[in-house]
């Protein structure tokens, strides 16, 4: 036990690895293969430096903004992350809640544990609905009518996942495995975190996706589930199935996973209302570009034709701060939620938005910007950036 409070998102994540069997700290804490853009992910805003500024009247410091039509109280969104709800019992509906009392959007996974009703209904604020495409269409048209019935209006469709990548931790840990060795790992690993089992006895019923739980009746462990994501998610998709859900969805659509100046046209040129600028996390391909690698690149070749967020290695308000300046609309957040969710559920989420958006208005208040869109190249400080 400590004896401390927690606040930063590395605070949450150390409270989480003590929190979680290792099995499931890991899948949510690791990258693909070596890990190399994980870390760039989130070492590449540090290279960042910014303007400090003063005698600017920021009596009035304003940090709320529009993203995609939507009222924010902060231009940050919760990214979707699979199975959250196994971070604290009914997990997702937890970090809704806490979305809702901090004023942004959060984004439930196609594969979340709690289905798209058990949110929408635990919560008064619309929320985001992510789509990985699945082999059978039918079953994508079912979910987008699941979705839009639920209230939902943004939709993320995720272009960055053709396979799941290779995740040498959840390998180590037998994730991918079905051996009996494995199993047995697993269950050591359960074992060591006692707390965690009560809230499995609390959730009871077997683990399940909600969204899909009519087409996966056997999925009751992450190696039945694994199975089942590499037989029914869709490798062949290409851009005339964009055009087919850019037509089928009525509510804004957003291509979440874009890493490349040409994709980001022909996303515009597809009618997507705005783009992720996203190497998902780190958990795809090691040695892509970091999300603030890119985003320059993107904001030059689509500002203005369509709203850009970015996500990976966000980890405090200033690093938001950074998204912005470099030209981005919005930022998306995905383990450090997941963290503050495992280590202190509904409340240690709301502390940490709290604390994120308190980081924000702070580098506002010493840059002297007073209102999220007056953040720009100007606040970016050229002469003198880390080396
Ligand atoms: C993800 N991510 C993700 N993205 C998505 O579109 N659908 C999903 O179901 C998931 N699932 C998922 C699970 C886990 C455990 C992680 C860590 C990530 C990617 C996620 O939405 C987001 O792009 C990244 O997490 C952003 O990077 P940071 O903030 O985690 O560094």
């Amino acid at each position: 036990m400590t004896l401390r409070f927690p606040v930063t998102a590395e605070d949450y994540r150390n409270r989480a690895r003590r929190r979680l069997p290792r099995f499931l700290f890991d899948y949510l804490d690791g990258g693909a293969t070596d890990e190399q853009t994980l870390r760039a992910n989130a070492s590449d805003w540090h290279h960042l430096t910014l303007r400090q500024r003063v005698l600017v009247d920021v009596d009035q410091v304003d940090t709320s903004s529009q993203l995609l039509g939507e009222t924010c109280a902060m231009p940050v969104v919760l990214a979707p992350i699979g199975l959250a709800g196994m971070m604290a019992r009914r997990g997702e509906v937890q970090a809704a809640r806490s979305a809702e009392n901090a004023g942004v959007p959060f984004t439930l996974s196609t594969v979340g544990i709690c289905s798209v009703e058990e949110v929408r209904t635990a919560v008064n604020r619309a929320i985001w609905f992510q789509l990985y495409m699945l082999r059978d269409r039918d079953r994508i048209e079912a979910l987008l009518d699941k979705a839009w019935a639920a209230g939902c209006r943004t939709l993320v469709f995720t272009v960055d996942l053709p396979r799941p990548g290779m995740r040498h931790r959840d390998a180590r840990n037998g994730l991918s495995s079905p051996s009996v060795r494995a199993k047995t790992l697993k269950i050591i690993h359960l074992l060591s975190r006692p707390r965690w089992l009560w809230d499995v006895a609390l959730r009871g019923g077997p683990l399940n996706f909600g969204n899909l739980s009519d087409v996966m009746p056997g999925a009751n462990d992450l190696d039945a589930i694994k199975t089942w994501i590499d037989s029914q998610f869709d490798p062949t998709v290409t851009w005339d199935d964009i055009a087919w859900l850019r037509q089928r969805w009525q509510g804004r659509l957003m291509l979440k996973g874009i890493l490349d100046a040409d994709d980001a046209r022909q996303a515009v040129d597809c009618g997507s209302d705005g783009i992720v600028v996203s190497n998902h996390g780190g958990r795809q391909l090691d040695g892509v570009a970091s999300g603030a690698g890119k985003l320059p690149d993107i904001v030059t070749a689509v500002h203005g034709k369509t709203a850009i967020l970015v996500d990976g290695g966000i980890r405090s308000g200033v690093d938001i701060f950074r998204a912005l300046a470099l030209g981005a609309q919005g930022v998306m957040i995905g383990r450090p939620w997941a963290w503050a969710l495992a280590a202190g559920g509904e409340t240690g989420l709301n502390n940490l938005l709290t604390g994120l958006q308190q980081e924000l208005r702070m580098a506002m208040t010493l840059t002297g910007v007073i209102r999220i869109n007056d953040i720009g190249p100007d606040q970016l400080d050229q002469t003198g950036e880390k080396q």
